[in-house]
Protein backbone atom coordinates (compact mmCIF):
# COMPACT_ATOMS: atom_id res chain seq x y z
CA UNK A 1 0.00 0.00 0.00
CA UNK A 2 2.85 2.31 1.29
CA UNK A 3 5.10 1.03 -2.03
CA UNK A 4 1.50 2.01 -4.30
CA UNK A 5 1.19 5.43 -3.09
CA UNK A 6 4.79 6.00 -2.88
CA UNK A 7 4.70 4.70 -6.78
CA UNK A 8 1.79 7.29 -7.66
CA UNK A 9 3.50 10.38 -6.28
CA UNK A 10 6.65 9.54 -8.36
CA UNK A 11 4.13 9.32 -11.28
CA UNK A 12 2.54 12.23 -10.67
CA UNK A 13 5.72 14.14 -10.16
CA UNK A 14 7.54 12.78 -13.47
CA UNK A 15 3.99 13.43 -15.48
CA UNK A 16 4.01 17.25 -13.89
CA UNK A 17 8.42 17.17 -14.86
CA UNK A 18 7.18 15.78 -18.24
CA UNK A 19 4.27 18.43 -19.05
CA UNK A 20 7.09 21.19 -17.97
CA UNK A 21 9.65 20.48 -19.96
CA UNK A 22 7.10 20.23 -22.78
CA UNK A 23 5.91 23.74 -21.68
CA UNK A 24 9.68 25.00 -21.88
CA UNK A 25 10.30 23.43 -25.24
CA UNK A 26 7.41 25.18 -26.48
CA UNK A 27 8.36 28.43 -25.20
CA UNK A 28 11.99 28.17 -26.27
CA UNK A 29 10.70 27.33 -30.06
CA UNK A 30 7.96 30.02 -29.76
CA UNK A 31 10.95 32.27 -28.59
CA UNK A 32 13.05 30.93 -30.96
CA UNK A 33 10.29 31.39 -34.27
CA UNK A 34 9.78 35.14 -33.05
CA UNK A 35 13.50 35.77 -32.81
CA UNK A 36 13.99 34.75 -36.65
CA UNK A 37 11.44 36.63 -37.64
CA UNK A 38 12.43 39.77 -35.88
CA UNK A 39 15.97 39.39 -37.48
CA UNK A 40 14.60 38.90 -40.68
CA UNK A 41 12.32 41.85 -39.74
CA UNK A 42 15.13 44.15 -39.12
CA UNK A 43 17.42 42.92 -41.88
CA UNK A 44 14.85 43.56 -44.36
CA UNK A 45 13.98 47.18 -42.71
CA UNK A 46 17.95 47.45 -42.77
CA UNK A 47 17.65 46.61 -46.69
CA UNK A 48 15.09 49.47 -46.99
CA UNK A 49 17.29 52.29 -45.32
CA UNK A 50 20.53 50.88 -46.62
CA UNK A 51 19.45 49.80 -50.47
CA UNK A 52 17.38 51.84 -51.97
CA UNK A 53 13.81 50.65 -52.29
CA UNK A 54 12.14 50.98 -55.65
CA UNK A 55 11.49 54.78 -56.43
CA UNK A 56 11.27 56.85 -59.26
CA UNK A 57 13.92 58.84 -60.83
CA UNK A 58 13.84 61.61 -63.53
CA UNK A 59 16.18 61.33 -66.64
CA UNK A 60 15.37 64.41 -68.79
CA UNK A 61 11.41 64.58 -69.45
CA UNK A 62 10.78 60.81 -68.68
CA UNK A 63 10.12 59.17 -64.56
CA UNK A 64 11.89 55.83 -64.80
CA UNK A 65 10.65 53.31 -61.88
CA UNK A 66 14.14 52.71 -60.64
CA UNK A 67 14.02 48.72 -58.97
CA UNK A 68 17.22 47.37 -57.27
CA UNK A 69 19.43 50.25 -59.15
CA UNK A 70 18.13 50.00 -62.38
CA UNK A 71 14.96 51.08 -64.64
CA UNK A 72 12.08 48.30 -64.90
CA UNK A 73 9.91 48.78 -68.18
CA UNK A 74 6.72 47.37 -67.29
CA UNK A 75 5.55 44.68 -69.92
CA UNK A 76 2.86 44.38 -67.61
CA UNK A 77 -0.62 42.74 -67.50
CA UNK A 78 -3.56 43.20 -64.86
CA UNK A 79 -5.33 40.05 -63.45
CA UNK A 80 -9.39 40.09 -63.99
CA UNK A 81 -10.82 41.11 -60.58
CA UNK A 82 -11.13 37.55 -58.74
CA UNK A 83 -8.17 35.50 -60.23
CA UNK A 84 -5.86 36.12 -57.28
CA UNK A 85 -8.18 35.29 -54.10
CA UNK A 86 -7.76 31.20 -55.26
CA UNK A 87 -4.64 29.70 -55.36
CA UNK A 88 -5.30 26.89 -57.31
CA UNK A 89 -7.40 29.02 -60.30
CA UNK A 90 -4.00 30.74 -60.13
CA UNK A 91 -1.82 27.88 -60.84
CA UNK A 92 -2.42 27.36 -64.88
CA UNK A 93 -2.12 31.55 -65.32
CA UNK A 94 1.30 31.69 -64.62
CA UNK A 95 2.62 29.91 -67.16
CA UNK A 96 0.50 31.62 -69.45
CA UNK A 97 1.62 35.41 -68.36
CA UNK A 98 5.41 33.85 -68.87
CA UNK A 99 4.38 32.53 -72.17
CA UNK A 100 3.02 36.14 -73.19
CA UNK A 101 6.44 37.51 -71.95
CA UNK A 102 5.18 39.66 -68.91
CA UNK A 103 7.53 40.78 -66.34
CA UNK A 104 4.78 42.52 -64.02
CA UNK A 105 1.66 41.47 -63.20
CA UNK A 106 -0.90 43.88 -61.66
CA UNK A 107 -2.63 42.14 -58.92
CA UNK A 108 -5.71 42.54 -56.06
CA UNK A 109 -5.25 42.09 -52.71
CA UNK A 110 -8.46 42.71 -51.24
CA UNK A 111 -9.09 44.42 -47.67
CA UNK A 112 -12.01 41.68 -47.12
CA UNK A 113 -9.69 38.98 -47.28
CA UNK A 114 -7.24 40.24 -45.55
CA UNK A 115 -8.78 41.20 -42.45
CA UNK A 116 -12.14 39.07 -42.46
CA UNK A 117 -12.25 40.31 -38.22
CA UNK A 118 -11.78 43.17 -37.63
CA UNK A 119 -8.15 43.77 -36.23
CA UNK A 120 -7.04 39.66 -36.96
CA UNK A 121 -4.88 40.10 -40.52
CA UNK A 122 -4.30 36.77 -42.61
CA UNK A 123 -1.97 37.54 -45.28
CA UNK A 124 -1.44 33.59 -45.72
CA UNK A 125 -2.92 34.47 -49.96
CA UNK A 126 -0.53 37.19 -50.17
CA UNK A 127 2.44 35.60 -49.20
CA UNK A 128 2.11 32.40 -51.11
CA UNK A 129 0.85 34.98 -54.00
CA UNK A 130 4.05 37.04 -53.85
CA UNK A 131 6.36 33.43 -53.60
CA UNK A 132 5.02 32.17 -57.03
CA UNK A 133 5.82 35.51 -59.14
CA UNK A 134 9.02 35.40 -57.78
CA UNK A 135 9.11 31.90 -58.42
CA UNK A 136 7.83 32.67 -62.62
CA UNK A 137 10.19 36.02 -62.56
CA UNK A 138 7.31 37.97 -61.78
CA UNK A 139 7.20 41.84 -60.34
CA UNK A 140 4.10 42.85 -59.05
CA UNK A 141 2.03 46.30 -58.82
CA UNK A 142 -0.02 45.59 -55.97
CA UNK A 143 -3.84 46.83 -56.49
CA UNK A 144 -5.09 47.49 -52.70
CA UNK A 145 -8.70 47.14 -53.37
CA UNK A 146 -10.57 48.31 -49.97
CA UNK A 147 -12.74 51.56 -49.44
CA UNK A 148 -13.80 51.54 -53.10
CA UNK A 149 -13.07 49.55 -56.01
CA UNK A 150 -15.05 51.13 -59.71
CA UNK A 151 -16.91 53.65 -56.68
CA UNK A 152 -18.40 51.02 -55.02
CA UNK A 153 -17.21 49.32 -51.51
CA UNK A 154 -17.62 46.27 -52.69
CA UNK A 155 -14.22 44.58 -51.19
CA UNK A 156 -14.75 46.33 -47.60
CA UNK A 157 -15.14 43.45 -44.84
CA UNK A 158 -18.16 41.94 -44.04
CA UNK A 159 -17.94 43.66 -40.60
CA UNK A 160 -17.64 46.83 -41.98
CA UNK A 161 -20.64 46.35 -44.52
CA UNK A 162 -22.94 45.49 -41.90
CA UNK A 163 -22.46 48.54 -39.35
CA UNK A 164 -23.81 51.17 -41.36
CA UNK A 165 -23.57 53.58 -37.94
CA UNK A 166 -20.16 53.23 -37.30
CA UNK A 167 -18.80 53.23 -41.09
CA UNK A 168 -21.35 55.54 -42.83
CA UNK A 169 -22.48 55.29 -46.41
CA UNK A 170 -22.29 58.23 -49.15
CA UNK A 171 -26.53 59.01 -49.93
CA UNK A 172 -28.00 60.47 -53.31
CA UNK A 173 -29.24 63.31 -53.67
CA UNK A 174 -32.91 62.21 -52.60
CA UNK A 175 -31.09 60.88 -49.73
CA UNK A 176 -31.11 57.44 -50.04
CA UNK A 177 -27.89 55.30 -49.16
CA UNK A 178 -25.05 53.44 -51.53
CA UNK A 179 -23.01 50.71 -51.22
CA UNK A 180 -20.24 53.60 -51.33
CA UNK A 181 -18.19 54.22 -48.31
CA UNK A 182 -18.69 57.90 -47.75
CA UNK A 183 -15.58 59.84 -47.50
CA UNK A 184 -16.63 62.19 -44.53
CA UNK A 185 -16.00 59.41 -42.46
CA UNK A 186 -13.02 59.37 -40.10
CA UNK A 187 -14.30 56.15 -39.08
CA UNK A 188 -14.19 54.54 -42.56
CA UNK A 189 -10.83 56.12 -43.53
CA UNK A 190 -9.07 55.02 -40.40
CA UNK A 191 -10.22 51.25 -40.79
CA UNK A 192 -8.86 51.36 -44.25
CA UNK A 193 -5.40 53.16 -43.48
CA UNK A 194 -5.08 51.14 -40.63
CA UNK A 195 -5.42 48.00 -42.76
CA UNK A 196 -3.63 48.70 -45.32
CA UNK A 197 -0.84 49.94 -42.88
CA UNK A 198 -0.94 46.71 -41.74
CA UNK A 199 -0.22 44.90 -45.25
CA UNK A 200 2.28 47.28 -46.05
CA UNK A 201 4.20 46.44 -42.43
CA UNK A 202 3.95 42.92 -43.72
CA UNK A 203 5.02 43.74 -47.16
CA UNK A 204 7.82 45.02 -45.61
CA UNK A 205 8.65 42.41 -43.38
CA UNK A 206 8.89 40.40 -46.36
CA UNK A 207 9.95 41.64 -49.35
CA UNK A 208 11.81 44.83 -47.99
CA UNK A 209 14.81 43.33 -49.61
CA UNK A 210 13.71 41.36 -52.82
CA UNK A 211 11.39 44.18 -54.13
CA UNK A 212 9.35 41.85 -56.21
CA UNK A 213 6.11 44.22 -55.36
CA UNK A 214 7.34 47.32 -56.88
CA UNK A 215 4.57 49.98 -56.96
CA UNK A 216 0.74 50.23 -55.17
CA UNK A 217 -1.96 51.25 -56.68
CA UNK A 218 -4.09 53.00 -53.73
CA UNK A 219 -8.01 51.55 -54.33
CA UNK A 220 -9.36 51.32 -57.69
CA UNK A 221 -11.36 53.43 -60.16
CA UNK A 222 -12.36 56.28 -57.09
CA UNK A 223 -15.24 58.14 -58.31
CA UNK A 224 -18.79 58.82 -57.08
CA UNK A 225 -22.23 57.46 -58.53
CA UNK A 226 -25.10 58.46 -59.76
CA UNK A 227 -24.96 61.86 -58.24
CA UNK A 228 -22.11 63.97 -58.86
CA UNK A 229 -21.10 64.44 -55.49
CA UNK A 230 -22.18 62.58 -51.86
CA UNK A 231 -25.07 64.09 -50.12
CA UNK A 232 -24.87 62.14 -46.90
CA UNK A 233 -25.26 64.38 -43.77
CA UNK A 234 -21.48 65.09 -43.48
CA UNK A 235 -21.11 65.88 -47.01
CA UNK A 236 -24.01 68.11 -47.15
CA UNK A 237 -22.43 69.97 -43.93
CA UNK A 238 -18.81 70.23 -45.79
CA UNK A 239 -20.77 71.54 -48.78
CA UNK A 240 -21.04 74.70 -46.93
CA UNK A 241 -18.29 75.33 -45.02
CA UNK A 242 -15.49 77.49 -46.82
CA UNK A 243 -13.20 75.91 -49.62
CA UNK A 244 -10.12 74.59 -47.38
CA UNK A 245 -7.20 76.68 -47.41
CA UNK A 246 -5.13 74.20 -48.76
CA UNK A 247 -6.89 74.09 -51.61
CA UNK A 248 -6.71 78.33 -52.37
CA UNK A 249 -3.10 78.40 -51.56
CA UNK A 250 -2.07 75.90 -54.31
CA UNK A 251 -4.81 77.42 -56.64
CA UNK A 252 -2.98 80.96 -56.15
CA UNK A 253 0.20 79.51 -56.01
CA UNK A 254 -0.26 77.24 -59.20
CA UNK A 255 -2.39 80.19 -61.10
CA UNK A 256 -0.24 79.85 -64.53
CA UNK A 257 -0.58 76.25 -64.73
CA UNK A 258 -4.03 75.36 -63.31
CA UNK A 259 -5.53 72.72 -65.30
CA UNK A 260 -8.17 74.86 -68.46
CA UNK A 261 -11.40 73.43 -66.61
CA UNK A 262 -10.34 74.66 -63.10
CA UNK A 263 -9.08 77.63 -64.03
CA UNK A 264 -12.31 78.75 -65.88
CA UNK A 265 -14.34 77.79 -63.16
CA UNK A 266 -12.19 80.15 -60.19
CA UNK A 267 -11.94 82.55 -62.86
CA UNK A 268 -15.95 82.80 -64.14
CA UNK A 269 -16.91 83.01 -60.08
CA UNK A 270 -14.48 85.88 -60.09
CA UNK A 271 -10.89 84.53 -58.42
CA UNK A 272 -12.29 84.76 -54.92
CA UNK A 273 -9.08 83.94 -52.72
CA UNK A 274 -12.03 82.51 -49.97
CA UNK A 275 -15.66 81.65 -49.57
CA UNK A 276 -17.95 78.64 -50.15
CA UNK A 277 -17.09 76.26 -52.44
CA UNK A 278 -20.05 77.38 -54.77
CA UNK A 279 -19.05 81.15 -54.30
CA UNK A 280 -15.37 80.38 -55.46
CA UNK A 281 -16.26 77.92 -58.55
CA UNK A 282 -19.97 78.50 -58.99
CA UNK A 283 -23.19 76.56 -58.75
CA UNK A 284 -23.31 73.32 -61.01
CA UNK A 285 -22.13 70.14 -61.34
CA UNK A 286 -18.07 70.92 -62.24
CA UNK A 287 -18.35 72.40 -58.99
CA UNK A 288 -20.18 69.04 -57.01
CA UNK A 289 -17.49 67.54 -58.77
CA UNK A 290 -14.60 69.72 -57.78
CA UNK A 291 -15.63 69.61 -54.09
CA UNK A 292 -15.73 65.54 -54.19
CA UNK A 293 -12.75 65.63 -55.96
CA UNK A 294 -10.91 67.23 -52.77
CA UNK A 295 -12.41 65.21 -50.32
CA UNK A 296 -11.77 61.65 -52.64
CA UNK A 297 -8.34 62.98 -52.57
CA UNK A 298 -7.51 63.92 -48.92
CA UNK A 299 -9.06 60.30 -47.79
CA UNK A 300 -6.47 58.66 -49.82
CA UNK A 301 -3.99 60.51 -48.89
CA UNK A 302 -4.33 59.94 -45.33
CA UNK A 303 -4.34 56.48 -46.54
CA UNK A 304 -1.48 56.51 -48.58
CA UNK A 305 0.36 58.19 -45.74
CA UNK A 306 -0.18 55.59 -43.10
CA UNK A 307 1.03 52.95 -45.81
CA UNK A 308 4.07 54.80 -46.54
CA UNK A 309 4.90 55.10 -42.88
CA UNK A 310 5.27 51.28 -42.70
CA UNK A 311 6.71 51.35 -46.08
CA UNK A 312 7.66 53.81 -48.30
CA UNK A 313 6.57 52.27 -52.09
CA UNK A 314 5.60 54.50 -55.18
CA UNK A 315 1.80 54.76 -54.88
CA UNK A 316 -0.73 55.86 -57.69
CA UNK A 317 -4.71 56.24 -58.26
CA UNK A 318 -6.06 55.06 -61.46
CA UNK A 319 -9.57 56.88 -63.42
CA UNK A 320 -12.38 55.70 -64.97
CA UNK A 321 -12.15 57.91 -67.74
CA UNK A 322 -15.43 60.03 -69.44
CA UNK A 323 -17.70 58.43 -72.11
CA UNK A 324 -18.72 60.88 -74.48
CA UNK A 325 -20.80 63.36 -73.26
CA UNK A 326 -21.17 62.40 -70.04
CA UNK A 327 -22.28 64.35 -66.91
CA UNK A 328 -20.12 63.88 -63.49
CA UNK A 329 -22.43 61.31 -61.76
CA UNK A 330 -23.08 59.00 -65.05
CA UNK A 331 -19.11 58.71 -65.12
CA UNK A 332 -17.81 58.20 -61.89
CA UNK A 333 -17.62 61.84 -60.80
CA UNK A 334 -14.50 63.27 -59.02
CA UNK A 335 -11.89 60.31 -59.83
CA UNK A 336 -8.32 61.37 -60.66
CA UNK A 337 -9.14 62.93 -64.02
CA UNK A 338 -7.11 64.87 -66.37
CA UNK A 339 -9.59 67.96 -65.41
CA UNK A 340 -9.43 67.28 -62.24
CA UNK A 341 -5.26 66.89 -61.56
CA UNK A 342 -4.67 69.88 -60.04
CA UNK A 343 -7.58 69.15 -57.31
CA UNK A 344 -5.63 65.67 -56.66
CA UNK A 345 -2.39 66.81 -56.43
CA UNK A 346 -3.39 69.41 -53.67
CA UNK A 347 -5.18 67.57 -52.10
CA UNK A 348 -3.61 63.93 -51.94
CA UNK A 349 0.17 65.07 -52.09
CA UNK A 350 1.32 61.26 -50.80
CA UNK A 351 -0.25 60.11 -54.19
CA UNK A 352 2.97 60.17 -57.06
CA UNK A 353 1.02 59.96 -60.27
CA UNK A 354 -2.56 59.88 -61.59
CA UNK A 355 -3.49 57.06 -64.29
CA UNK A 356 -5.37 55.98 -66.85
CA UNK A 357 -7.74 53.11 -67.14
CA UNK A 358 -8.26 53.01 -71.19
CA UNK A 359 -11.18 51.62 -72.84
CA UNK A 360 -11.82 53.92 -75.58
CA UNK A 361 -10.13 54.20 -79.02
CA UNK A 362 -8.81 57.38 -78.21
CA UNK A 363 -5.85 56.11 -76.76
CA UNK A 364 -3.36 58.73 -77.79
CA UNK A 365 -5.90 61.77 -76.81
CA UNK A 366 -6.02 60.38 -73.17
CA UNK A 367 -2.24 59.84 -72.88
CA UNK A 368 -2.04 62.96 -74.18
CA UNK A 369 -4.06 64.54 -71.26
CA UNK A 370 -2.80 62.91 -68.63
CA UNK A 371 1.18 63.67 -69.87
CA UNK A 372 0.96 67.07 -68.12
CA UNK A 373 2.83 69.17 -65.42
CA UNK A 374 5.40 66.01 -64.68
CA UNK A 375 2.70 63.44 -64.49
CA UNK A 376 4.41 60.25 -64.74
CA UNK A 377 2.89 58.10 -67.60
CA UNK A 378 1.80 54.52 -66.85
CA UNK A 379 -1.91 52.86 -68.26
CA UNK A 380 -2.60 50.33 -65.37
CA UNK A 381 -5.51 48.82 -67.47
CA UNK A 382 -6.69 49.01 -71.42
CA UNK A 383 -9.10 46.56 -72.98
CA UNK A 384 -7.52 43.72 -74.04
CA UNK A 385 -8.92 44.27 -77.65
CA UNK A 386 -6.66 47.56 -78.38
CA UNK A 387 -3.79 46.25 -80.21
CA UNK A 388 -0.06 45.93 -78.55
CA UNK A 389 0.83 48.51 -80.88
CA UNK A 390 -0.15 51.04 -78.04
CA UNK A 391 2.36 49.95 -76.20
CA UNK A 392 5.28 50.71 -78.77
CA UNK A 393 3.75 54.32 -78.76
CA UNK A 394 3.35 55.01 -75.07
CA UNK A 395 6.91 53.91 -74.21
CA UNK A 396 8.88 55.68 -77.26
CA UNK A 397 6.56 58.95 -77.13
CA UNK A 398 4.93 59.47 -73.34
CA UNK A 399 8.06 57.53 -71.34
CA UNK A 400 5.15 55.29 -70.43
CA UNK A 401 6.56 52.84 -67.26
CA UNK A 402 4.75 50.35 -68.75
CA UNK A 403 1.31 49.03 -70.13
CA UNK A 404 -1.00 46.23 -68.87
CA UNK A 405 -4.07 44.56 -71.06
CA UNK A 406 -7.01 43.96 -68.34
CA UNK A 407 -8.01 40.37 -67.54
CA UNK A 408 -4.59 39.03 -69.37
CA UNK A 409 -4.97 35.83 -67.97
CA UNK A 410 -8.05 35.65 -70.53
CA UNK A 411 -6.10 36.46 -73.84
CA UNK A 412 -5.88 33.48 -76.02
CA UNK A 413 -3.22 31.78 -77.37
CA UNK A 414 -0.35 32.94 -75.14
CA UNK A 415 2.03 31.51 -77.20
CA UNK A 416 1.01 33.17 -80.42
CA UNK A 417 -1.79 36.41 -79.72
CA UNK A 418 -0.47 39.78 -80.09
CA UNK A 419 0.82 39.87 -76.88
CA UNK A 420 3.01 37.34 -77.46
CA UNK A 421 5.11 38.97 -80.41
CA UNK A 422 4.16 42.53 -79.09
CA UNK A 423 5.61 42.19 -75.81
CA UNK A 424 8.50 39.65 -77.12
CA UNK A 425 10.05 42.71 -78.97
CA UNK A 426 9.46 44.93 -76.59
CA UNK A 427 11.85 42.44 -74.57
CA UNK A 428 14.08 42.86 -76.41
CA UNK A 429 14.13 46.70 -77.41
CA UNK A 430 13.82 47.19 -73.38
CA UNK A 431 17.31 48.64 -72.39
CA UNK A 432 17.52 50.71 -75.65
CA UNK A 433 14.17 51.73 -74.82
CA UNK A 434 15.02 52.84 -71.08
CA UNK A 435 18.61 54.42 -71.95
CA UNK A 436 16.66 56.21 -75.02
CA UNK A 437 13.49 57.52 -72.85
CA UNK A 438 13.18 61.52 -71.81
CA UNK A 439 16.29 62.42 -73.70
CA UNK A 440 14.32 63.66 -77.59
CA UNK A 441 15.93 61.01 -79.54
CA UNK A 442 13.22 58.52 -79.95
CA UNK A 443 9.57 59.10 -80.79
CA UNK A 444 7.21 56.79 -81.43
CA UNK A 445 3.72 57.12 -83.74
CA UNK A 446 0.11 55.42 -84.13
CA UNK A 447 -2.13 54.79 -86.87
CA UNK A 448 -4.94 54.05 -87.78
CA UNK A 449 -8.16 54.91 -90.39
CA UNK A 450 -8.61 58.55 -88.45
CA UNK A 451 -4.58 59.07 -88.60
CA UNK A 452 -2.87 57.45 -91.27
CA UNK A 453 0.53 59.59 -91.87
CA UNK A 454 3.06 60.84 -89.06
CA UNK A 455 5.81 62.90 -89.36
CA UNK A 456 8.88 62.72 -87.30
CA UNK A 457 12.04 64.39 -87.13
CA UNK A 458 14.85 63.22 -85.52
CA UNK A 459 18.33 65.48 -86.06
CA UNK A 460 19.06 65.46 -89.55
CA UNK A 461 16.05 63.68 -90.78
CA UNK A 462 12.47 63.54 -90.99
CA UNK A 463 10.41 60.05 -91.40
CA UNK A 464 7.23 60.34 -93.38
CA UNK A 465 5.38 57.35 -91.60
CA UNK A 466 2.43 56.05 -93.02
CA UNK A 467 -0.25 53.28 -92.59
CA UNK A 468 0.40 49.76 -94.42
CA UNK A 469 -2.62 49.96 -96.10
CA UNK A 470 -1.80 53.45 -97.93
CA UNK A 471 1.07 51.22 -99.73
CA UNK A 472 -1.05 49.98 -103.04
CA UNK A 473 0.56 46.63 -102.35
CA UNK A 474 0.30 45.83 -98.72
CA UNK A 475 -1.88 42.71 -97.74
CA UNK A 476 -4.92 43.21 -96.39
CA UNK A 477 -6.69 42.16 -93.07
CA UNK A 478 -10.58 41.83 -93.66
CA UNK A 479 -13.24 44.33 -91.59
CA UNK A 480 -11.84 47.23 -89.46
CA UNK A 481 -8.64 48.87 -91.02
CA UNK A 482 -6.09 47.73 -87.95
CA UNK A 483 -4.43 50.12 -85.86
CA UNK A 484 -0.82 50.07 -86.65
CA UNK A 485 2.25 51.77 -85.52
CA UNK A 486 6.00 51.74 -83.44
CA UNK A 487 8.60 53.74 -82.69
CA UNK A 488 12.22 55.26 -83.98
CA UNK A 489 15.24 55.04 -82.05
CA UNK A 490 17.96 57.77 -83.10
CA UNK A 491 21.51 55.59 -82.48
CA UNK A 492 24.08 57.88 -84.08
CA UNK A 493 23.49 60.45 -86.83
CA UNK A 494 22.53 58.30 -89.68
CA UNK A 495 21.40 55.00 -88.13
CA UNK A 496 17.99 53.82 -86.49
CA UNK A 497 16.20 51.22 -85.12
CA UNK A 498 12.61 51.20 -86.16
CA UNK A 499 10.03 48.76 -84.60
CA UNK A 500 6.45 48.00 -84.65
CA UNK A 501 4.28 46.99 -87.34
CA UNK A 502 2.23 47.78 -90.54
CA UNK A 503 4.06 50.79 -91.11
CA UNK A 504 5.79 52.10 -94.73
CA UNK A 505 8.80 54.78 -94.21
CA UNK A 506 10.56 57.16 -96.05
CA UNK A 507 12.70 59.75 -95.58
CA UNK A 508 13.59 63.16 -96.51
CA UNK A 509 16.38 65.91 -94.87
CA UNK A 510 15.31 67.80 -92.11
CA UNK A 511 16.73 70.84 -94.00
CA UNK A 512 15.55 72.12 -97.76
CA UNK A 513 19.08 72.92 -98.79
CA UNK A 514 17.84 70.03 -101.55
CA UNK A 515 19.86 66.99 -100.09
CA UNK A 516 18.45 63.51 -100.89
CA UNK A 517 18.42 60.85 -98.99
CA UNK A 518 18.74 57.39 -99.53
CA UNK A 519 18.93 54.06 -97.84
CA UNK A 520 22.23 52.34 -97.62
CA UNK A 521 21.46 49.87 -95.68
CA UNK A 522 18.43 48.07 -93.64
CA UNK A 523 19.05 44.42 -91.91
CA UNK A 524 16.23 42.48 -90.18
CA UNK A 525 17.21 41.32 -86.53
CA UNK A 526 16.50 40.65 -82.91
CA UNK A 527 18.76 41.73 -79.65
CA UNK A 528 19.77 39.02 -77.14
CA UNK A 529 20.17 40.77 -74.05
CA UNK A 530 20.71 44.00 -75.66
CA UNK A 531 22.89 43.28 -78.39
CA UNK A 532 21.95 43.45 -81.97
CA UNK A 533 22.06 40.28 -84.02
CA UNK A 534 21.47 41.11 -87.83
CA UNK A 535 19.32 38.63 -89.54
CA UNK A 536 18.47 39.35 -93.06
CA UNK A 537 19.68 42.57 -95.38
CA UNK A 538 16.50 43.97 -97.02
CA UNK A 539 17.69 46.10 -99.81
CA UNK A 540 15.52 44.47 -102.71
CA UNK A 541 11.91 43.98 -102.79
CA UNK A 542 11.61 44.63 -99.11
CA UNK A 543 12.53 47.84 -99.00
CA UNK A 544 11.23 48.44 -102.52
CA UNK A 545 14.47 49.00 -103.94
CA UNK A 546 15.59 51.27 -101.79
CA UNK A 547 12.57 53.29 -101.79
CA UNK A 548 11.18 52.80 -98.52
CA UNK A 549 11.71 51.03 -95.20
CA UNK A 550 8.07 48.68 -94.71
CA UNK A 551 6.86 46.70 -91.25
CA UNK A 552 4.48 44.32 -92.04
CA UNK A 553 1.19 44.65 -90.23
CA UNK A 554 1.12 40.56 -89.96
CA UNK A 555 4.01 40.51 -87.49
CA UNK A 556 5.73 42.67 -84.94
CA UNK A 557 9.71 43.09 -86.13
CA UNK A 558 12.61 45.30 -85.43
CA UNK A 559 14.74 46.90 -88.42
CA UNK A 560 18.22 48.69 -88.36
CA UNK A 561 18.09 51.59 -91.06
CA UNK A 562 21.09 52.94 -92.03
CA UNK A 563 20.36 56.49 -94.15
CA UNK A 564 22.75 58.48 -96.50
CA UNK A 565 22.64 61.80 -97.97
CA UNK A 566 23.25 63.18 -101.88
CA UNK A 567 22.69 65.96 -103.78
C1 LIG B 1 -12.18 48.66 -64.85
C2 LIG B 1 -11.87 48.22 -63.44
O1 LIG B 1 -10.83 48.99 -62.90
C3 LIG B 1 -11.53 46.75 -63.39
O2 LIG B 1 -11.34 46.35 -62.05
C4 LIG B 1 -12.63 45.95 -64.03
O3 LIG B 1 -13.81 46.11 -63.34
C5 LIG B 1 -12.78 46.41 -65.48
N1 LIG B 1 -13.13 47.81 -65.50
C6 LIG B 1 -13.82 45.60 -66.21
O4 LIG B 1 -13.89 45.98 -67.54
Amino acid sequence: MKNNIIREIHFFITDIKGKVITLAYRYIKICFISLCVSFFAIQSIHAQSNSALPHFKKQGTATQLIVHGKPLLMLGGELGNSSASDLKYMAPIWQKLKAMHLNTILMPIYWELIEPQEGKYDFKLVDSLIYLARKNDLKIVVLWFASWKNSMSCYAPYWVKIKQKRFPRSRTKDGKAVEILTPFSDENRNADAKAFASLMKHLHIIDGKQNTIVMIQVENEIGMIPDARDYCIEAEEAFTREVPSELMTYLHKNKESLTEELRQAWNNAGMKTSGTWEEVFGKGLHTDEIFMAWYFAKYTDYIAEAGKKEYILPMYVNAALIRPNYKPGQYPSAGPLPHLMDVWRAGAPQIDFLAPNIYFKNFSEWLGKYNRAGNPIFIPEISRLQSVTNAFFAVAHHNSMGYSPFSIENAGNPESNQFNKGYNVLHQLTPLILDHQGKGNMAGFLLDSAAQTAQITLGEYTFNVKHEYTWPYAARAEGETPRFGGMIIKITEDEFYIAGSGVVITFQSSSDDGTIVGIANIDGGTFAKGKWIAGRRLNGDEDHQGRHMHLSGREYGIQKVKLYKYK
